[in-house]
């Protein structure tokens, strides 16, 4: 009883880290045990010279910060549900949102507060499991991105995720064919897959399609 109280909590702080324990806790769980899916989204994002490029739900900020620090000219972008996680990295990205690399704001993917074609790329960690309406999630990422820009979703697998008790707390759970399937329903095409473990969470997969 209390242990499934317990796993609920967590579930949803993981959905919309939020009070002191999301500032402080929840935000350093997700830099801790999602390394790898960001740095693998990393390599999906390969950020280049004149790239603009969106993340959603950045949690802790980690992959936003990466991608900073790879690249010296490639300028980001971030919005999340959660005001705890925005106040959270607008702190750790303030010095690269003072000289204009870094806008943070409060938002949520099915209405993205950002002009049409207005990114080249734009990535998603963990976070497709609590859209709300992924079809028009995905019609959103296609209107912000110009036509050849690439989107990054990254995320564990359905059959991967049942033998986690914590998805039955408001997860909504994929396969890698269902979601390959949104994004060619939502005008992405050339769609690759890498798939990679992550210590302690098992196997995850990044997906990237280009805007067509
Ligand atoms: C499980 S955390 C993942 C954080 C980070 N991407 C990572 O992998 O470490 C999910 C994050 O997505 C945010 N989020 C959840 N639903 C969202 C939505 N519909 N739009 C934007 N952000 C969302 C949450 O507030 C949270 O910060």
């Amino acid at each position: 009883m209390l242990r499934s109280a317990f796993q609920k909590f967590i579930s949803k702080q993981l959905a919309k880290p939020s009070g002191l324990f999301g500032r402080f806790f929840t935000a350093r769980i997700l830099e801790q045990v999602n390394v790898q899916m960001n740095a693998q989204s990393l390599l999906h994002i390969a950020p280049t010279e004149g790239d603009h490029i969106l993340e959603i739900g950045f949690g802790s900020g980690q992959l936003l910060d990466r991608i900073l620090k790879s690249h010296n000219s490639a300028t980001v972008a971030g919005i999340d549900i959660s005001p705890e996680m925005v106040a959270v990295v607008s702190k750790r990205l303030r010095h690269h949102i003072k000289i204009g690399r870094a806008e943070i704001k409060e938002g949520g993917i099915e209405s993205i507060p950002f002009a049409p074609g207005y990114f080249t790329k734009l990535c998603s960690v963990n976070t497709l499991y609590f859209w709300s309406n992924p079809v028009r999630a995905l019609a959103e990422c296609h209107r912000v991105l110009q036509t050849g820009g690439k989107i990054i979703l990254c995320f564990n697998a359905k059959k991967d995720m049942l033998s986690w008790p914590g998805h039955k707390h408001g997860f909504r759970l994929y396969e890698v064919a269902e979601v390959a399937d949104l994004l060619m329903n939502s005008g992405f095409g050339d769609i690759t897959l890498s798939s990679d473990q992550q210590q302690g969470q098992g196997l995850f997969h990044c997906i990237s399609a280009t805007a067509i």
